[in-house]
């Protein structure tokens, strides 16, 4: 971290022009950025040479690393041969009809169809107006408004913003916009009541949500969106019958069931797909970040048959479809997210995930053991989170003010581990080509980032 801006620096010239996503901008005049100049595997290194091992994957998402030489290969060739062709009008290329393909199988979305976009918020906003137009062509058009999940993180253009359950991604703006409703969040470390245990708090949940509906009027409700375990708010992993309770009330409503897996799938719960791993049933799901290890801003939508067939419908006058964006199935793009499909394929993606993810919790479970300010080790595959509390037996939280995450994040900076805290949860998704050994150091750096944290609280 630079804490010296020096004249005709990178650092001082990305303070003066660049603004950040989700930084405080005084903050950032201040302390300056971290400049990141290249990657190995799963490390990256800053301009002053320091390592450091990314646990995070950049933002969950580069599943291959951060130099994956195939990946580059396949960019280069495909610059080569057509570096930017379109899918409006009926124009394709032999990639993108070969990944939707893989993607429809992938996904068990027999009949289904995949559409493509560039960003994991577009994917998800894909889904809402898929939702209304399947309404609309099933007489229902006043079946609009979204029901998502308290703590929950869609995207940031404004209906993926409005889909978020969390203050951050709507003080400025004034969002969430009228229409977008949330429900409780599943979490079983901060939800269940005294007394109650999993059954009941599943019950619980699906009251609650019918409730919601039946206040809003079901002829109102197009859609629910969640993601199959909740990573931007905090490493939520709902309790095993939820999705079967949530999904009867959907059905019993005529609501449809969106499932953002733009972490989750590819792997990341040890699974290709988080609804696996969940037990899920949805109609439309949208993935980003894996399907190409973010090597190149690419998102897509995988639809049931019934979706595609209410799009179809609704044009059989001879309109087109009202929606695309200039680089939906980008060529450059989809041979990357092809090549990254082979290499997880050939890895063996599901039972590595599960290895590496079981090792990596194990030592999480064994420092928590150590340790006075672990509340609970918790997650699937390689996305856990450590929630860390004042009192472990009570799960008191430490004061907000206190910033105890951050500070554990800063305090690994400095150990060369990059995590990322959510509050006082640590989120650990390190790209999912981990390691033993680099298991075994993220691990290592952790328990002595946590024991310096420990050190410097205030005794109580
Ligand atoms: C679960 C989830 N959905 C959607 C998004 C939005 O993706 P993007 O930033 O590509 O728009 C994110 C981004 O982190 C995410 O974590």
């Amino acid at each position: 971290m630079n804490t010296q801006l020096r004249p005709n620096s990178v650092a001082t010239q990305d303070v003066t022009y660049h603004m950040h996503s989700q930084t405080n901008p005084g903050e950032h005049e201040a302390r300056g950025p971290l400049i990141i100049t290249r990657g190995d595997g799963v490390r990256v290194y800053d301009d002053e040479g320091k390592e450091y091992i990314d646990a995070m994957a950049g933002l969950w998402c580069a599943s291959l690393g951060f130099n994956n030489k195939r990946l580059a290969d396949a960019a280069t060739r495909q610059y080569a041969e057509l570096g930017f062709y379109h899918t409006f009008n009926h124009r394709t290329s032999a990639g993108v009809a070969a990944l939707s393909q893989k993607l429809v199988e992938l996904t068990g979305m027999t009949g289904g169809k995949a559409y493509y976009a560039t960003s994991g918020s577009e994917a998800n906003e894909t889904m809402v107006k898929l939702a209304w137009v399947y309404h609309t062509v099933h007489g229902k058009p006043t079946k609009r408004k979204v029901i998502a999940r308290q703590r929950a993180f869609h995207g940031s253009t404004i209906a993926a913003a409005s889909m978020c359950g969390l203050e951050f991604m709507h003080r400025e703006f004034g969002l969430p916009i009228p229409g977008f409703q949330h429900t409780l969040c599943p979490s079983p470390y901060r939800g269940m009541l005294p007394g109650e245990d999993a059954d009941a708090f599943v019950a619980r949940l699906a009251s609650e949500l019918e409730a919601l509906i039946l206040r809003e009027s079901p002829d109102t409700i197009a859609a629910f969106i969640a993601e199959p375990i909740n990573a931007g708010g905090g490493i939520i992993i709902p309790p095993a019958r939820y999705f079967a309770a949530v999904g009867a009330v959907l059905k019993k409503y005529d609501i449809l069931f969106l499932d953002d897996e733009i972490v989750c799938g590819f792997g990341r719960t040890g699974r290709w797909f988080g609804k696996e791993t969940v037990g899920m049933a949805p109609d439309m799901m949208s993935m980003a970040k894996g399907l190409s290890s973010s090597y190149f801003p690419i998102s897509a939508v995988v639809i049931k048959a019934e979706i595609y067939e209410a799009v179809k419908t609704f044009n059989a006058q001879g309109g087109s479809f009202g929606h695309g964006f200039t680089n939906s199935g980008h060529p450059v793009g989809v041979a990357i997210a092809s090549e990254a499909i082979s290499i997880y394929e050939e890895m063996g993606l599901e039972a590595h995930v599960q290895k590496m993810g079981a090792r990596l919790k194990g030592h999480f479970q064994d420092i928590a053991s150590r340790s006075a300010i672990v509340g609970e080790v918790r997650g699937e595959g390689l996305m856990l989170g450590i929630e860390l509390v004042r009192d472990p037996a009570t799960k008191e939280p430490f004061a907000p003010a206190m910033k105890t995450g951050l500070a554990f994040d800063q305090i690994a900076y400095r150990n060369g581990l990059i995590s990322r805290c959510m509050g006082d949860v640590l989120g650990f998704s390190p790209p999912l080509i981990v390691t033993e050994s680099d298991v075994d150091q993220i691990a290592e750096r952790c328990e002595a980032s946590l024991k310096e944290l420990e050190t410097s609280l205030p005794k109580v």
